[in-house]
């Protein structure tokens, strides 16, 4: 396929209005009007974010439509799919093990909705959401608004009604404001709450953790064996001796649509103490 071709199919009309944006996901339903909706390329800027943001809608709507306009975009191999509370059996388990004071460092957690019910249960202990993407830097200009993604490649162009997605790669300026990826109802309940960008194959948090949980990353649909070992490892590094690694995914081939692996680390190494569901990743670990 021709570099044209690929740029027009990345690219696309958007029209970046919640209520369009409602009847979009709603249409997703639907076979039929999803064929033509993809047909369409039809596509959503982050500024989609920020006016479901500015919107006047009641708080779950807002958080739940934001989420859904989360779904629609991607990190790299990853899509940032997302639901609120979903992964119960992980939250449970982490926090019977969390002291008060604790650090617990939820990464890969899109726009925050998925550790509500951490967040609400937390008491005690200190929540730090993180993710690759923790916002879109942006350069607003009369005509058009450069979006770029976090890890540095080029987002998109976005004109009036029109999306261009060019696929290049190219860093934001030092100092460009950011679209917030942080959910509306996170920041409204949990002011205290921050998104921080982390990654997890190399990123260091500002101190080491005593537990960190990873749902919904590290699967083999989007990552190699060799790089969930090489984030394993970046991952222990980041936590304090002690101190607990939960890798949760969410997916109805488990028992309870759940599974878990805590990985405590022990003289430097992690080893796995606890498994609920037979998670895929379950023989790495044995
Ligand atoms: C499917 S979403 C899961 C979101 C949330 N944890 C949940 O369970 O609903 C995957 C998330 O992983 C993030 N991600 C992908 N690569 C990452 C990396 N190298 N470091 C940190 N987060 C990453 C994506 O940005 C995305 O938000």
């Amino acid at each position: 396929m021709s570099d044209i071709a690929k740029l027009l199919l990345r690219s696309g009309p958007c029209w970046d209005s919640p209520a369009w944006l409602r009847v979009y996901l709603a249409g997703l339903k639907n076979p039929v009007s999803r064929l033509l909706l993809l047909a369409l390329r039809i596509k959503f800027s982050p500024a989609v974010l920020e006016n479901i943001r500015a919107s006047a809608l009641p708080e779950l709507e807002k958080a739940a439509l934001f989420s859904g306009a989360m779904n629609l975009f991607r990190a790299g191999t990853a899509f940032k799919t997302t639901a609120a509370a979903r992964s119960p059996l992980t939250d449970t388990a982490l926090l019977a093990k969390a002291r008060p004071g604790a650090l617990i460092v939820e990464t890969g957690v899109s726009d925050g909705i998925s550790a509500l019910g951490l967040l609400g249960q937390a008491a005690g202990a200190e929540v730090l959401l993180s993710d690759l993407q923790a916002g879109f830097p942006y350069v607003g200009g009369p005509l058009c608004t450069r979006y770029y993604g976090t890890d540095g490649a080029y987002l998109s162009l976005k004109f009036p009604l029109f999306l261009l997605c060019t696929g290049r790669r190219s860093a934001p300026p030092a100092g460009a404001p950011e679209v917030s990826l942080l959910n509306p109802l996170i920041s409204g309940q949990f002011p205290a709450v921050k998104l921080a960008a982390f990654d997890i194959f190399s990123g260091a948090l500002p101190r080491k953790a005593d537990i960190i949980k990873c749902a919904n990353v590290l699967n083999l649909q989007y990552f190699s064996s060799a790089e969930i070992r090489r984030a394993v490892e970046n991952l222990a590094v980041n936590l304090n001796e002690g101190g607990w690694l939960f890798i949760s995914q969410n997916n109805p081939k488990y028992k309870e649509g759940e599974a878990y692996l805590a990985l405590r680390k022990e003289g430097g190494r992690l080893a796995l103490s606890e498994e609920k569901n037979g998670h895929e990743l379950l023989s790495f670990f044995k």
